[in-house]
């Protein structure tokens, strides 16, 4: 793999406390990857770090195979956007877009220019002369993004950028952030705390937790085959069954539950008793509770309501799941 840039056992403490704790992580180029995990987990503080905001207490930061743990931020060519995109207000559109290449000293022409390209690049175009105050949120994020690009970066970072839009525009935003980076060929880092966002847009996904990188992967092999309970859980899988065997998950759409205690296909088979059904329109989703290796268990099976067995709390019922739907975890 081109690695864009590379963490080396890179810490970073806050007092006594551990934030990014002994990470080891390689960025590839012309990707995007994105870095996954809970509120707290230290996705921001990496970033920063990536970018020259903070410096690791221990550990190197390569960017471009080169050590750059102690470069200011403005000499490793970087293009960031944070959740506050901060457009200066008194500017139009297009000096907003122009102002890094100003900073670094590129003429007016060239930078109307390149703006013009920028904001081309996210749809923009049309609106160059307007002030952000005359831009929706949307489109304010989007003149951001067109300022980051338009230094040519050598790593675009992108720091929950799509978390202040409302939901619409969030979902519609992952697929033009995919599309921009295909046509520019950049690499991106965005941080994330989505599981959705992040399944849709990385090509590589680095799940976080309490500072520490849990799994990396493409999506679908993460997804596929999370390595532990925690990342199982953050991706959506609810039900934790221990066998005989060992920790075994099923996603809540592959737990059948049937309305008598006779059916026992292969694979898992529990019996228990219904204590909720959840109506949601298209589903439902039936919480069933049952005992495993250990002692109680809840389960959580998600159907269509259109085929849905008629059920109601205090049935006792057998929730099962097809071997091939099995996920073994390692706890
Ligand atoms: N400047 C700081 N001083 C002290 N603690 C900090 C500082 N920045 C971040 N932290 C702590 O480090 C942890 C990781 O923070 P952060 O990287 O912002 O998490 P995330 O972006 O994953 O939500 C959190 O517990 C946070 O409170
Ligand atoms: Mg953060």
């Amino acid at each position: 793999m081109n690695a864009a840039a590379q963490f080396v056992s890179v810490s970073q403490m806050f007092g006594d406390f551990t934030a990014v704790d002994d990470i080891d992580l390689s960025i590839p180029a012309g990707k995007l990857t994105t870095l996954l995990g809970p509120s707290g987990c230290g996705k921001t503080t990496s970033l920063r770090m990536l970018a020259g905001y903070t410096r690791p207490t221990k550990g190197q930061i390569l960017i471009d195979g080169v050590d750059a743990t102690n470069a200011p931020p403005e000499k490793r060519g970087l293009g960031m956007v944070f959740q506050s995109y901060a457009l200066f207000p008194h500017m139009t559109v297009t000096d907003n877009v122009g102002y890094g290449l100003r900073l670094r000293g590129v003429s007016k022409q060239e930078r109307t220019e390149r703006a013009a390209e920028s904001l081309e690049l996210v749809g923009l175009g049309h609106l160059a002369a307007r002030k952000p105050r005359a831009l929706s949120g949307g489109q304010q994020q989007r003149v951001a993004l067109a300022r980051a690009i338009a230094i040519r970066p050598k790593l675009l970072l992108l720091d929950e950028p799509l978390s202040n839009l409302d939901a619409r525009l969030r979902v519609q935003m992952r697929s033009e952030i995919r599309r921009i980076q295909h046509e520019t060929g950049l690499t991106v880092v965005l941080v994330t705390h989505d599981q959705d966002e992040a399944l849709e847009m990385s090509d590589e996904m680095v799940l976080m937790r309490d500072g520490r990188i849990m799994q990396q992967g493409a999506p679908a092999e993460v997804f596929g085959a999370p390595s532990n309970r925690f990342v199982a859980n953050f991706l959506g899988y609810e039900n934790f069954v221990r066998t005989l065997t060992g920790l075994v998950t099923v996603r809540p759409e592959h737990l059948v539950v049937h309305p008598d205690t006779s059916s026992a296909p292969a694979g898992l088979s529990l019996p228990g008793v219904v204590t909720d059904i959840a109506y949601r329109g298209v589903d439902l989703l039936i919480t069933v509770a049952a005992r495993d290796e250990t002692g109680a268990i809840t389960l959580i099976s998600d159907v269509r309501a259109d085929g849905a067995p008629r059920l109601a709390p205090g049935d006792s019922v057998t929730a099962t799941a097809s071997a091939s739907h099995l996920v073994d975890l390692a706890d």
